[in-house]
């Protein structure tokens, strides 16, 4: 097992040893290295002002991402290649992005400029090229002073070019990666360690049950930055390439729990092309370009966007314990607020998505108070089969309705056997109150839910008819 972590910074060699493995990639890059370019303006991966490119093995050669150093650890680097603000330009001359910038004035402060800067170079050399929607590339940047006028302007000028080429012979390793370090400040010894393999990664948790998973850290590195948590032992599933695997048969979707949403929404909106829209709206590129479908389903949380649409999908969990594996459907995974179905020493190995039977409908609405890069309020997800103008059948779930991701089953009582009309749609908006009783938080007040849930229902409804119903907080009242 190897205890540096290596990684390429413009093409050189980096060796790391003795780092506190939750260390972030920002703190490094800001101490250490002295690359103070990037900026730390959120430390939770909101604001975009830390933004680098991360190159690892994929395509062709090497795929390059744009993620938020903030919330990476440094042993999460291992293996991979990264730049920063500063290897953009060259003998002191400004590479055209930058040039760009100062020419149609996108920077007044210039606090966010550097991750704006590294955004739109990786619109330039990323997988997507300069084909990526503007509005996607730059949802995860904010800027408080400039305005977004000139810097769309510039992102509309960015022009696809090839990246630099880089080895990662150099600093690739087939070992897994194994971190000790005496942590003085919370008084423990921490671990850190990287299988290559589910069945290291089985025997790891077999003998640590405790261990904090991290797979994208967009949930994990927040624990670290905002809540000074002390994990002892931390295993990364990152480099696991069985658990990143994506399995489309006539059956429907396998997506393993190592799946990061980029190469997921792609496979997913083939089965299911409401949620991969959803999911272009879930966080942020960078967000996006880290954070696992997996992840989103293990943190449990009551408002992650992901599980009410693949309860409503009827999708199952893979879970697996030293070499046992159970299957489980994905909402009884969910127990109560903050309490799932994971065993000790057991982790989420896959999900798994049945195709959709041909005329099912499916339906998915995210309602948040920005559109990009925010928590859901409300997520409701519908699946309804209607034969002969009869509901058929109907699965239901919703986030940010209860203290889990939940089924309306009194909701789809309510429908199921009944003409598909307005009359019917009615009463299953009022069954939606035995279903739920929201609470009131900064997001939304349990009033503003219960009705926001009840409307989305009839949005469903509405569409069938041919009528266009936009899910904002003013049809949430109207
Ligand atoms: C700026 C920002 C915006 C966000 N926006 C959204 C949003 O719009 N919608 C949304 O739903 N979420 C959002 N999130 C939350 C987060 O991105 C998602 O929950 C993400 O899917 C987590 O995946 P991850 O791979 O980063 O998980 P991690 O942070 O690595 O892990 C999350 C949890 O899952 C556990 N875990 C991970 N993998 C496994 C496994 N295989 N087996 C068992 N346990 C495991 C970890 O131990 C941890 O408890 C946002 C986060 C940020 C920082
Ligand atoms: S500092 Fe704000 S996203 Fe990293
Ligand atoms: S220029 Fe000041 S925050 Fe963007």
């Amino acid at each position: 097992m190897g205890a540096v972590i290596r990684f390429l910074l413009d093409g050189e060699v980096q060796e790391v040893r003795g780092a506190n493995p939750t260390t972030t990639l920002l703190e490094h890059l800001r101490g250490p290295l002295g690359r103070t370019g990037s900026k730390e303006g959120c430390a939770e991966g909101d604001c975009g002002s830390c933004t680098v490119l991360v190159g690892e093995a994929g395509g062709e050669g090497v795929t390059w991402r744009a993620v938020n150093s903030c919330i990476q650890f440094l042993p999460m680097l291992h293996g991979k290649a990264l730049m920063t603000v500063e290897s953009l330009a060259q003998d002191k001359t400004p590479h055209p992005v930058q040039q760009a910038m100062i020419d149609k004035h996108g920077s007044q402060c210039g606090f966010c400029t550097p991750g704006i800067v590294m955004s739109l170079y990786g619109r330039a050399v990323g997988a997507k090229g300069a084909d990526a929607p503007v509005a996607e590339v730059l949802a995860g940047n904010l800027c408080r002073c400039t305005g977004y006028g000139p810097i769309i302007e510039v992102a509309q000028g960015v022009q696809a070019e090839a990246p630099p080429k880089v080895d990662l012979a150099a600093v690739s390793d087939d070992m897994p990666l194994s971190i000790s370090f005496e942590d003085e400040i919370h008084g423990v010894t921490q671990t850190w360690l990287t299988p290559r393999t589910t069945d290291e990664l089985a025997q790891a948790l077999l003998a640590q049950p405790d261990s904090t998973i991290v797979a994208g850290a967009t949930d994990v590195g927040l624990w670290v930055t905002k809540q000074r948590r002390a994990m002892p032992a931390l295993i990364s599933i990152s480099e696991i390439a069985e658990l990143k695997t994506l399995e489309e048969t006539s059956a429907g979707l396998r997506v393993g729990a190592g799946v990061r949403y980029v190469d997921a929404i792609g496979a997913v909106g083939k089965l299911y092309p409401d949620l991969a829209v959803m999911m272009r709206r879930l966080g942020s590129t960078q967000v996006r370009n880290s954070g696992t479908i997996g992840g989103n389903i293990a943190n449990g949380s009551p408002i992650g966007d992901m599980p009410p649409a693949l309860i409503a999908a009827g999708a199952t969990l893979i879970l697996r314990r030293g070499d046992e594996r159970r299957e489980l459907a994905l909402e009884d995974f969910f127990l109560a607020y903050g309490q799932q179905d994971r065993r000790p020493g057991e982790f989420v190995e896959a999900v798994f998505a049945p195709r959709l039977e041909a005329g099912r409908l499916f339906k998915v609405f995210k309602l948040s108070k920005r559109f990009d890069q925010d928590i859901s309020a409300v997520c409701g997800a519908f699946s309804l089969a209607v034969d002969g103008g009869v509901v058929t059948d109907a699965r239901i779930a919703f986030g940010g309705m209860a203290g889990t991701p939940k089924r309306a089953k009194a909701c789809e009582a309510a429908l199921i056997g009944r003409p598909w009309t307005e009359a019917t749609i009615e009463a299953a908006m009022t069954a939606l109150d035995t279903d739920y009783a929201p609470m009131s938080d900064m997001r939304a007040s349990a009033a503003y839910r219960a009705l926001a849930a009840r409307n989305m229902l009839r949005k469903v409804f509405l569409e069938t008819q041919g009528v266009e119903a936009r899910v904002t907080p003013e049809s949430a009242h109207g």
